[in-house]
């Protein structure tokens, strides 16, 4: 496998080319970015605890049957994937309050969401990601109301999924987001990453938290938690 040109430089990781149809190159980066991409640090280590826990959680989605753009991992900070065309469309699924919602709507911390809350994000930086509701989304032909129906079916079969495998490594899932895309043959597809750069995972034990936060708020060295999610994620499917 040949990597090809640069096609895009993400947040946390640059996509190239292939030389086979279909197929992208994915690097994860060890670049931290908070407030919407406006603060950026470099943290050793974190693109390869990235790419090590996506690859992990999406094997298993693989195996439960969530069809999905994820192929192999190369290397370390290297990862093959389907090429698909991106749904400009952030689709967060919340379990617990926490981020956005407390700091919007005043929601007490950690309150548990019944129902759990979907919501959808226009992927615009230049906008900073504003949320839309189904009519914005639909009436701005962003996506059909078909399109937006299959995005919450599967990010609740996501939800599910991935809360009981946390569960079961004493962390709980308060929060994530997912991003989809359309395969050549017209297929949407769970796409993008699954790290806890994109979720919000609790340490059941300490209540402390194992993702992105640690760096939003300058609580300490991020790469802790990551590497306590690998390790417990690595232990449970190794057994399984
Ligand atoms: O910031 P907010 O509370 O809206 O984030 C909800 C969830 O979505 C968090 O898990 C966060 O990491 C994730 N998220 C993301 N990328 C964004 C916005 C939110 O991964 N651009």
């Amino acid at each position: 496998m040949q990597k090809g040109p640069l096609l895009y430089t993400g947040k946390a990781k640059n996509v190239f080319g292939t030389d086979t149809p279909e197929v992208l190159w994915v690097e994860y980066t060890n670049q931290a970015t908070a407030l919407n991409g406006k603060r950026k640090e470099q943290i050793a280590n974190k693109g390869q605890l990235n790419s090590a826990i996506s690859d992990l959680l999406f094997k298993y989605l693989t195996k439960q049957g969530i069809v999905n753009h994820y192929l192999e991992q190369l290397s370390p900070t290297v990862q093959l994937v389907k090429q698909v065309k991106i749904l400009p469309i952030e689709v967060v699924v919340r379990n617990y309050a926490a981020g956005h919602f407390v700091t919007k709507y005043n929601a007490p911390k950690m309150k548990h969401l019944v129902p759990n809350v979907h919501e959808f994000y226009f992927k615009d930086d230049a906008l900073d990601d504003p949320f839309m509701n189904d009519e914005q989304i639909t009436a701005l032909e962003i996506a059909t109301e078909a399109e937006l129906v299959t995005l919450r079916g599967q990010a609740d079969i996501v939800n599910v999924l991935l809360s009981n495998v946390f569960k079961q490594i004493g962390i709980t899932l308060i929060d994530f987001k997912l991003e989809f895309g359309y395969t050549t043959d017209h297929q949407l597809i769970l796409a993008d990453e699954l790290s806890p750069d994109n979720m919000r995972l609790i340490d059941d034990a300490t209540g402390h938290s194992l993702d992105k936060d640690v760096f939003r708020n300058n609580l300490g060295d991020v790469t802790v938690g990551y590497q306590t999610v690998l390790d417990r994620l690595t232990t449970l499917f190794t057994e399984k």
